[in-house]
C-alpha cells in the first residue's frame, strides 16, 4: 500500500501523513488515517499527560502515530510510548515518524488487533501508566482491554465519535453500547459524556476497579474523558455510588438528577424521560486542570486552553444546565446576554458559569423557574436587545 505523504508540523512535533487528509471534509481511512482537526484533542492529551506523573504511554489504536510520538517527542520527561495499530502501514508511517523526531530510543511498535495485545498484558508487571483509546466510532469494545493493561492510579483516556447515539438521537444505540438511555436536551453533550464516563465506570468496577474523572471536552464531533483509575475495591464501591438518572422537562423547563429515573417532572407533574444511568459525580480535577491550561498557554495551544480553562468550576453545578435561547423563546422575548443574566443571578445569590459543553447553555443551582425570572427581568431592564 502506498500513499503521498507530506511533512507537517503538529506542537514540536513532525508528522508524516497522507496529503490527501489535509484536504478531504472526512479524512479516509485507507491507507491510514490521519484527522487534522484532532490536533485539539491531541493537544489536550499533551498537556495532562505533561503534569501528571507516569513513565509508560500506551497509544493503542495509533494511526499514524500522531498522539503517541507527540508524548515521546514533547513531554517534558522521559515517557516510554508504545504504539499499535492493526492496520501494517499505519505502523510503518509510526516508524518512521519516530526516526523523524528522533524519538525512536523512546518509542516501541506493535502490529496487532488491540484487545488481543491489551489483554497480553494482563496480570504483568507491564501494564502503562497512560492508556489511550482513540477509535473510529465507540470505545465500548476497548475499555475492558484497557483497563485490564492499565496500571495502578494509571490514567485512561477515551474518545468516542458516535455523539449522535450518546447525545439522544439513537437512545436504543446507546442502551446496547453503553447500557445506558440517552436523551435529547439542551445539555445533551453533557449527558452524553455523563453515560460514558458511566460505562467506564462500570467496566472499571467489575474488575475492581474505581474512577476518578480528570477532565473532559465536547468538540466538534467527538467527546473526550481522561480519567484516573484505583485499583481497590472500596473505590470501585465508591464509584458505584456516584451514578443516577437526570432529566428535563419538556412542558415546564424543570431539570432534575434523581437517584431513580424518574417518570414524572416534580415541578409541574408532566411525563418525562430520564436519561442514564449516567455519571453523577465530580467530572474534573481543579489541580490538574490548573496546570494542564498553564502547560497549554505555555506551549502556545490556543484551542486547548480555553477547553480546558471552560471546565473550571463545572463541578459545583448539577448534571444539567438551562439554555438561554431556549428560555427566551418559552418566554417570548428577545435574546439577553449570559454576563447580564449572570450578574443578575449574582446579585440574587445564585452562582453561575457558561455550560462547557453546550453553545448557549447556563450552569447554576437555580431552578428553572428562578432562572427563568431573572431572565425575564434581565430581558426587561436592558436598555437594548442583546446577541449571545
Ligand atoms: C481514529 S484512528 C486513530 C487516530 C490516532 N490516534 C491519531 O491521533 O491520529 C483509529 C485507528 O485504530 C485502528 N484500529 C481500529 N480498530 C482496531 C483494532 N481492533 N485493533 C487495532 N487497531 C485498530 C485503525 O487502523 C486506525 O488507525
Ligand atoms: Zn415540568
Amino acid at each position: 500500500m502506498s500513499a503521498r505523504l507530506v511533512t507537517i508540523a503538529e506542537g514540536k512535533t513532525k508528522l508524516r501523513v497522507p496529503k490527501k487528509s489535509l484536504s478531504e471534509r472526512e479524512p479516509a481511512t485507507n491507507p491510514v488515517f490521519f484527522n487534522p482537526a484532532a490536533r485539539v484533542n491531541r493537544d489536550v492529551s499533551v498537556a495532562i499527560t505533561s503534569v501528571l506523573a507516569g513513565s509508560s504511554f500506551c497509544d493503542v489504536l495509533a494511526g499514524t502515530g500522531a498522539r503517541g510520538i507527540r508524548i515521546a517527542k514533547e513531554v517534558p520527561r522521559s515517557v516510554q510510548v508504545t504504539l499499535n495499530d492493526f492496520n501494517r502501514f499505519a505502523m510503518t508511517i509510526a516508524k518512521r515518524n519516530a526516526q523523524l523526531n528522533r524519538v525512536t530510543d523512546r518509542c516501541s511498535f506493535s502490529h496487532d488487533e488491540a484487545n488481543h495485545f491489551l489483554y497480553s498484558k494482563f496480570g504483568r508487571d507491564e501494564k502503562f501508566d497512560f492508556l489511550d483509546l482513540d477509535p473510529f466510532g465507540s470505545p465500548a469494545p476497548f475499555l475492558e482491554a484497557g483497563l485490564a493493561a492499565s496500571a495502578h492510579e494509571s490514567v485512561v483516556s477515551v474518545t468516542a465519535t458516535d455523539t449522535a447515539v450518546l447525545c439522544g438521537v439513537y437512545p436504543s444505540v446507546a442502551l446496547r453500547r453503553y447500557g445506558s438511555t440517552s436523551r435529547r436536551s439542551d445539555f445533551e453533550h453533557e449527558t452524553a459524556i455523563r453515560i460514558l464516563l458511566y460505562f467506564c465506570c462500570r467496566a472499571a468496577a467489575a474488575a475492581d476497579i474505581g474512577i476518578e474523572p480528570i477532565a473532559c471536552h465536547s468538540t466538534r464531533h467527538y467527546l473526550r474523558v481522561y480519567l484516573l483509575t484505583h485499583r481497590s475495591a472500596a473505590s470501585a464501591d465508591h464509584s458505584v455510588r456516584q451514578v443516577g438518572y437526570v432529566a428535563e422537562c419538556r412542558t415546564c423547563g424543570e431539570c432534575t438528577a434523581s437517584e431513580a429515573p424518574l417518570t414524572k417532572c416534580r415541578e409541574c407533574g408532566e411525563r418525562v424521560q430520564a436519561a442514564g444511568p449516567i455519571w453523577t459525580g465530580r467530572i474534573t480535577d481543579g489541580r490538574v486542570l490548573e496546570r494542564a491550561k498553564h502547560f497549554a498557554d505555555r506551549m502556545s495551544f490556543t484551542n486547548a486552553a480555553p477547553i480546558l480553562q471552560a471546565l473550571v468550576g463545572v463541578d459545583r453545578y448539577p448534571p444539567y444546565s438551562y439554555d438561554l435561547e431556549r428560555i427566551c423563546s418559552r418566554l417570548k422575548i428577545s435574546s439577553v446576554s449570559h454576563q447580564r443574566v449572570s450578574e443578575r443571578l449574582s446579585s440574587e445569590g445564585f452562582d453561575s458559569m457558561k455550560q462547557p459543553f453546550e453553545k448557549s447553555g447556563l450552569k447554576t443551582k437555580a431552578s428553572y423557574a428562578e432562572a427563568a425570572e431573572i431572565v425575564k427581568e434581565t430581558s426587561s431592564s436592558s436598555p437594548q436587545t442583546h446577541q449571545i
